[in-house]
């Protein structure tokens, strides 16, 4: 960690982090200040793109999550340098956040950008986009609500696309199905930008939340 990210943490951690305890559930509006909706980016890495995401829709408020903590100071310090007041930055396991801190359909959209790949076989279920992941998110986006995925590593963009398109609770956001192109508001990520290096493909997946109720086997937090 660097000077700098070490004095972001310090200096703007107790006004602009949230620490993932999985203690309370969590008031979105009052933790934003205002009621625009709200984006889940889950790991934000060093935190560029969602600083530039952030500066690029003022009107959309970014909750990003990591457990990097190096990434939390540097994307702290670029908020603050920036001025972005529409971004909150998370520590901890956003499944965490999702199951206990999460009200129903509390989320506008959902961002995860080149997730960790996981290439060995005995580690695949340790992916992040896995059907159980995808039952409890679902509880979490209200309806219309955008999933988006990239990553640059095929196999896993195979295994987002098959079990978003098997999930009852998202549309693919592409009318004739398969992968999006890339959006234009997506900014090129420190990790892609390796993996294009290394000549990897990259693909993007936009879901839509439908509207239909699915039932997740936690109860939902209810703040009693
Ligand atoms: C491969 S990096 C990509 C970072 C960034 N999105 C980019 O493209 O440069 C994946 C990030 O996800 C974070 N991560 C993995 N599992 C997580 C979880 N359950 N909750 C929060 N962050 C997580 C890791 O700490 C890491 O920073």
């Amino acid at each position: 960690m660097t000077a700098g990210q070490a004095d972001a943490l310090q200096r703007l951690w107790p006004t602009w982090g949230l620490d993932i305890d999985g203690q309370r559930v969590l008031d979105l509006t009052e933790m934003f200040g205002n009621g625009n909706p709200v984006v889940l980016e889950i790991g934000f890495g060093m935190g560029e793109a969602t600083a530039q995401m952030a500066g690029a829709d003022p009107d959309t408020n970014i909750l990003a999550v990591d457990v990097h903590t190096p990434g939390q100071g540097n994307l702290l310090n670029l908020a603050d340098q920036q001025g972005l007041s529409n971004v909150r930055v998370g520590n901890g396991d956003a499944i965490i956040l999702l199951r206990e801190m999460l009200t129903p359909g509390s989320l506008a959209g959902l961002r995860v950008y080149f997730p960790d790949p996981w290439p060995k076989k005995r580690h695949h279920k340790r992916r992040l986009i896995q059907p159980e992941f995808l039952d409890l998110a679902a509880t979490r986006l209200g309806p219309g609500a955008i999933v988006h995925c990239a990553t640059d590593w095929e196999p896993y963009a195979e295994q987002m696309l098959e079990v978003l398109t098997a999930h009852p609770g998202f549309e693919n956001a592409q009318p004739e199905g398969g992968f999006a192109p890339r959006p234009e508001f997506r900014p090129l990520t420190r990790f892609e930008g390796q993996g294009l290096e290394k000549g990897h493909v990259v693909n993007d997946l936009l879901f839509r939340r439908v509207e239909h109720v699915i039932a997740h086997k936690d109860q939902p937090p209810t703040g009693a």
